[in-house]
């Protein structure tokens, strides 16, 4: 496991107490977009999505728009809701065969007739762009090189670039989901040396459990779960949660309610979200040269 370290200055994105995960993600795209241009490696990125589920389909065309931006060749393709696992994995064979894509992402969740699970793990490991293989689950376990998932390395990255000691603290992850939080706490523990703890629905008294979190990440996707005021003095707290409230975008606490406790904190929206999309694009990045044999 490695943890990129792309070397952007503080100044650029750490705005007093808050992590702009949006201003960060910027830079890092452009050093990526600038990199490949100078290895002359076009990357390809084939998006998946099945279904019209809203939010879905804003990650997407989200993710199409940057990867078209930095020059990546970019295919999305929309199938019905009632499509067949058969379907679906004759379109992700397709990807696997193609020498143009090197990031292969299927949008999740996905509706309910399709195997998801057979699904990714018919996507070329290589090729895998979210790290949901399980090829690639365990290299993360077994601390060997791997695509890492999207939104944990992101965090991991805006800790390392912001100069954020994390050795010998109390890391709490709240959520225990394939896609955030065990990998996070996976890195937290190995890449991040942290005393890790990991909270789920069931878990009892966890307002006592956060105020000894020196970092928080809260991925649990349950709003008001945490009560700001038990936040540990001086820690940092990570919000992946994104809920739409009123028309707004909020995540999983109210990080105006953090800031007279936190050192640092993520802003919802402009935190978490632009990195997680950053990291796909290094993620199909680094697949590329991988699978063209070139050095990183
Ligand atoms: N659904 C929610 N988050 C993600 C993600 O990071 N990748 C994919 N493929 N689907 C998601």
């Amino acid at each position: 496991m490695h943890i990129p370290s792309f070397q952007i200055d503080p100044s650029a994105w750490v705005d007093g107490k808050y992590l702009r995960g949006k201003e960060l993600a910027g830079e890092i795209r452009k050093k990526i977009r600038d990199e490949a241009t100078r290895k002359g490696v076009v990357p390809g990125l084939a998006a998946l999505l099945v279904g019209n589920d809203p939010a879905s389909e804003i990650y997407v065309s989200s993710k199409e728009k940057n990867a078209s931006e930095m020059g990546f060749y970019s295919i999305v393709n929309k199938m019905p809701q009632t499509s067949t696992t058969e379907e679906i994995l004759e379109i992700v064979d397709a990807w696997n065969a193609d020498d143009k894509i090197h990031g292969i992402l299927v949008q999740l969740p996905l509706p309910r007739q399709i195997d998801e699970a057979r699904v990714l793990q018919t996507i070329l490991p290589e090729k895998d762009a979210d790290g949901f293989h399980y090829e690639n689950m365990g290299r993360l376990m077994a601390k060997a090189d791997g695509t890492v998932a999207c939104t944990p390395l992101g965090v991991m990255v805006m800790l390392k670039e912001a100069g954020i000691e994390t050795t010998g603290k109390n890391a709490v992850v709240l959520g225990r989901s394939n896609i955030v939080g065990k990998p996070m706490a996976q890195l937290l523990l190995d890449g991040g040396n942290c005393t890790v703890t990991v909270c789920h629905s069931r878990t009892k008294n966890i307002n006592d459990i956060i105020s000894q979190a020196d970092i928080l990440v809260s991925a649990m996707g349950v709003r008001g779960i945490v009560d700001e005021s038990r936040i540990k003095p001086g820690s940092v707290v990570i919000d992946v949660g994104m809920h739409r409230v009123d028309g707004k975008l909020k995540g999983d606490l109210d990080y105006e309610k953090t800031l007279d406790k936190v050192s640092y904190v993520t802003p919802v929206p402009g935190g978490v979200g632009p990195m997680t999309i950053a990291m796909l694009l290094y993620n199909t990045y680094r697949n590329a040269l991988s699978l063209k044999g070139i050095q990183l």
